[in-house]
């Protein structure tokens, strides 16, 4: 053959690859673009669902760790965020709706009002409207005949500086993070939070007590909530903690509790988002 027809047949191979490398790509793209708006959908369908946040849900566009609602969850609360990074400080004027977690920084705050837990607990004590209702919840269990304590109450950043350190000595950071804050971190250091026990036993035996039981059934009826739930590590940023109890008031702990919440959730929806509760009567 001569060279002239050969070369116009390269050239005409080359066009026709060219041309359906770019329709190979350009169907990609549009296979990607439906890609994401059928996921975007899919999460417009869910409650709480907010369309600015659109680029932070596509990160998790394909994710195999989180299912869409897990994935609207966790951005909505900021948990998308990393953790000691990118942060808020604490607003405490939100009063025992404060929310102190990896994304919202306390620093050095100290409650105003501490009161002892007296015979309440083992030791320390709590911001005052937190204690009074942590000691009507000890009574309240005793008259069912459940014995509940207090083990750790309020915490300062040292007492937390402390801690912290101790458990990074024996089981190195990464672990430590999943169970301990670090000091000006703890929820502890509002005054509004405490681990509980069986009196005269440790919080490391308290799944499987009647009186964790108890808890996690009449805790909200006080106006304290199991802050670090099972399931939703991925939002508190702690693992399963059945003894850390939080103080937020009766009518959050119950709004909460009824509808199987994270703090977190209550506080982006409901204290500083624009949202609003149904109250838990009308829920009914
Ligand atoms: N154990 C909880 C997360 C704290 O250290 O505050
Ligand atoms: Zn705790």
């Amino acid at each position: 053959m001569h060279a002239r027809p050969l070369r116009r047949l390269s050239a005409l191979a080359l066009c026709a690859l060219m041309l359906f490398t770019m329709n190979t790509a350009a169907l990609a793209a549009d296979a990607a673009q439906r890609r994401r708006e059928a996921f975007l959908e899919q999460l417009s369908d869910l409650p709480h669902y907010r369309a600015e946040l659109d680029e932070r849900y596509l990160c998790y566009l394909d994710s195999e760790d989180y299912t869409a609602e897990q994935v609207l969850r966790l951005v909505n609360v900021n948990a998308d965020r990393s953790a000691y990074g990118e942060h808020e400080e604490t607003d405490v004027s939100k009063g025992v709706l404060m929310l102190v977690n990896k994304q919202n920084f306390l620093g050095r705050y100290k409650p105003k009002d501490l009161v002892s837990l007296g015979a309440c607990g083992s030791w320390g004590s709590m911001a005052r409207e937190a204690r009074d209702a942590f000691v009507s919840l000890v009574q309240g269990a005793s008259a069912e005949g459940y014995r509940i304590w207090g083990v750790s109450p309020y915490r300062s950043y040292d007492l937390q500086e402390y801690l912290y350190e101790s458990y990074v000595s024996a089981h190195g950071q990464d672990e430590a993070d999943t169970y301990s804050a670090r000091p000006g971190w703890s929820e502890h250091q509002t005054g509004l939070a405490v681990d509980v026990a069986v009196r005269g036993e440790s919080y490391g035996d308290f799944e499987g007590t009647s009186e964790c039981e108890w808890m996690k059934a009449h805790a909200h009826e006080y106006g304290f909530i199991l802050r670090y739930g099972e399931g939703v590590e991925y939002l508190t940023g702690y693992m399963y903690e059945p003894w850390h109890y939080r103080y937020v008031g009766v009518e959050a702990a119950t709004y909460i509790y009824e509808n199987d919440l994270t703090f977190e959730e209550y506080y982006y929806y409901y204290v500083v988002g624009d949202e609003s509760p149904e109250s838990p009567a009308a829920a009914e």
